[in-house]
């Protein structure tokens, strides 16, 4: 890869012009030497320096987003703040967004990457990724509701989703969770509202076999490693 465009690549902060600029300054280094020239190759083996810092490669990036309510799951910046802004700098880069949606009122687990493939594997509806989510409901939580959401229930409109599991959780009779295998709009409030209850508190716990980390505070971003990346695709059978 051309050394401005790995360096940009890895850093918000410098275009690939500033990328020549200094260049020609004599501010980057590739492996001990001054770089001669900005369309130089570099592989992500080499050490690259940008003012005596170094600038690791990854070729993408995975984020954890404890989702607070108010933001919304869009890479538009206008009066409502985004998710992106949420992002810390040191995790920024060209090319971020959400992979998939919550509510603006819905907090939880958002998957913010620059990795386009993998967005798509785990959003694909033939992929049936889960994607759990503790519910608190305005009456308290009917375990009827297990049977109906097993069998795929119709919502308002006609849509019948697919199969979905649902328990009670813990000692709060209106909080149950709910494990859906696809992402139609309003999903969750909408099925409670076809059995007869109103979701008045939203959030989603995990996605794939990865659950949302529980110390990572509200607005929170952690970059996930590999091995929890692979977890995002998990569907929970032998896939
Ligand atoms: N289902 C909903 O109703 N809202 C969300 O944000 C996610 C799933």
């Amino acid at each position: 890869m051309r050394l401005d465009k790995y360096i940009s690549s890895q850093r918000i902060d410098l275009s690939r012009s500033d990328v020549k600029k200094l260049v020609r300054a004599g501010k980057v280094e590739v492996n001990g030497a001054a770089a001669k020239k900005p369309e130089m190759n570099v592989d992500p083996a080499d050490t690259v320096e940008v003012c005596g810092e170094i600038v690791g490669y990854k070729e993408h990036i995975y984020i954890m987003l404890n989702k607070p309510q108010g933001c919304i799951c869009s890479t538009r910046a206008g009066r409502t703040p985004t998710v992106l802004e949420l992002v810390p700098e040191e995790l920024r880069r060209r090319g971020l967004f959400p992979a998939g949606r919550l509510d603006k009122d819905t907090e939880g687990f958002v998957l913010i990457t620059d990795d386009g493939e993998l967005a798509h594997n785990m959003l694909a509806p033939s992929r049936h990724v889960p994607k759990t989510y503790y519910v608190r409901l305005e009456k308290p939580y009917d375990p009827a509701c297990e049977a109906l959401f097993a069998e795929g229930i119709t919502i308002d409109g006609g849509e019948v989703c697919l199969p979905a599991e649902c328990c009670a959780d813990g000692d709060d009779p209106h909080a149950c969770a709910l494990t859906l295998h696809e992402g139609k709009f309003h999903q969750v409030k909408r099925m409670f509202e076809a059995a007869g209850n109103r979701v008045v508190y939203l959030k989603r716990i995990s996605i794939g076999g990865l659950a949302l980390d529980p110390n990572l505070p509200l607005g929170g971003c952690l970059e996930l490693m590999h091995k929890d990346v692979e977890k995002l695709l998990c569907r929970g059978d032998s896939n």
